[in-house]
């Protein structure tokens, strides 16, 4: 021991339960082993995992502890006395939601990976650990070992963020990576995930957006001091998106990701997960495969990206136990998580009043005065066109369209219009484009 360091029986023992030993749960336990030199260090304390709760006790799982603290009581786990921590990792709402009131009401902290409960409930669970003055902590729910809800909440408390916008699903990150790159189609993209274990075998929480989505109301919640739900986000997966957008996106010098954007404007929150073209030379852009990234917009910072591996055992491990440790020493010096003092209520802004540039594709009759027709259209709702080109002749014509910012709903009401153009044969895809353009 070299002088200054401290000895393990100085250390005041710290005892965690933990809830889940799957993916996350095990390489949380791994890392509380691996790195129970360094935690002693910057917290004085001995983190020991004393009780572990799963479903299946016959199963085997990697990791360094004893047979005889696993059990498949949870209420157990939660409920005793001994326990200072509670580490939830085993998903979804219930009985996640039941377990976690129990420990805060035994006056444990509790440190979550859980974003489908802190989307939904998170405000519920958040009111109850302040009324017991203990911690939630939830960084792992966003962002996977990206640290987001910290710097958030803390580094930029002193800052007026204006947009937070994401690549928050590494599962179709990859799967739009190798659209674009490799020219697969979607379905043998989804395949190659599920091999490489970036998908599930039902692929839809990822490919219909519904996991962003519920990390896009986290981060909306706190970026702007509000409640934002995963009910209130917009949401629309990658589907519909083909090798022909992928084609002319790439002409056009975009690239299509599936956006996560929360923003503030003019005292409403606009917050929505869709597949959208943004610039190449966006940050963004250069987000590949199944990494994720946050680009944040403050008034005074100006642009900040945070970027690396958003799920994944090791790297969800990180942040659960960066958040215990945050908990060790609100227990052992005092203080408690940062949260705001009072919540805005501010109204999330409904679809169809957003503003954003859209990309349209459509198939349309070899004929004269098919351009002049389509441009009344959307003349008559106020979208402005900003260029038109036309791909392919004949009976193969199709019209690619970059409109100016338009308001969703005079941009539906215009498709609404096109469908009835004897000259439209079918409109094939409609994308949003993320663009500098106010
Ligand atoms: N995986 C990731 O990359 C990742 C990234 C960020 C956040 N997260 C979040 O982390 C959480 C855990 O994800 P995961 O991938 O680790 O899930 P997982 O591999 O499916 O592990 C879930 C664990 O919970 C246990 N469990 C299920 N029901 C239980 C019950 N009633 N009582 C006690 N234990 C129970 C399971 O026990 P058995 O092992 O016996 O079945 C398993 O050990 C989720 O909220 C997820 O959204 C995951």
């Amino acid at each position: 021991m070299t002088k200054g360091e401290m000895s393990n029986t100085d250390a005041r023992v710290i005892r965690v339960g933990l809830l889940g030993c799957g993916i996350v749960g095990s390489a949380t336990c791994r890392l509380l082993g691996d790195h129970a030199e360094e935690i002693r260090m910057r917290t004085g304390c001995t983190v020991e995992i004393s009780r572990v709760a799963v479903r299946n006790l016959s199963k085997d799982r990697d990791v360094d502890v004893p047979a005889d603290r696993f059990t498949n009581d949870a209420h157990a786990v939660v409920n005793d006395p001994e326990i200072d921590v509670v580490i939830e990792v085993i998903g979804g709402i219930e009985p996640a939601r039941t377990l976690i009131l129990e420990a805060i009401d035994s006056d444990k902290q509790v440190v979550t990976a859980n974003k489908e409960l802190i989307s939904s409930l998170g405000g519920e669970l958040i009111a109850a650990a302040e009324a017991r003055g203990v911690d939630l902590l939830f960084e792992a729910s966003v962002g996977g070992g990206i640290p987001i809800v910290r710097p958030l909440e803390e580094s930029l408390a002193g800052e007026k963020v204006r947009s937070v916008i994401g690549i928050l699903n590494g599962t179709t990150n990859y799967v739009l990576t190798r659209m674009t790159e490799d020219g697969l189609s979607l379905h043998d993209a989804v395949a190659e995930a599920q091999e490489l274990g970036y998908a599930e075998r039902d692929p839809s929480a990822d490919v219909e957006g519904f996991d962003a989505a519920a990390k896009t109301a986290i981060l909306a919640s706190i970026a702007f001091d509000t409640k934002v739900t995963s009910g209130d986000v917009y949401r629309e997966g990658i589907t519909a998106v083909s090798q022909l957008d992928i084609a002319l996106a790439d002409r056009l010098g975009y690239v299509i990701k599936l956006l996560a954007i929360a923003r503030l404007d003019s005292g409403e929150v606009e917050a929505r997960v869709h597949p959208a073209m943004i610039s190449k030379n966006h940050p963004l852009a250069s987000v590949r495969e199944s990494f994720n990234a946050v680009f944040v917009e403050g008034n005074s910072v100006g642009e900040i990206m945070f970027y690396g591996r958003g799920a994944g055992g090791g790297p969800t491990a990180t942040s659960v136990v960066g958040d215990v440790v945050a908990a060790v020493r609100h227990l052992s010096e005092g203080g408690k998580a940062h949260r705001p003092h009072r919540l805005l209520e501010l109204p999330v802004r409904a679809f169809d009043e957003i503003r954003t540039q859209y990309y349209l594709l459509f198939e349309v009759a070899d004929q004269p005065g098919v351009l002049a027709q389509i441009a009344a259209a959307f003349g008559s709702h106020e979208v402005s066109i900003a260029g038109v080109w036309q791909e392919g002749q004949g009976d193969q014509a199709q019209l690619v369209i970059i409109t100016h910012r338009a308001r969703e709903r005079d941009l539906q009401e215009t498709l609404h219009e096109l469908r009835g153009l004897d000259v439209v044969v079918e409109i094939k895809s409609v994308l949003r484009v993320e663009s500098e353009e106010t």
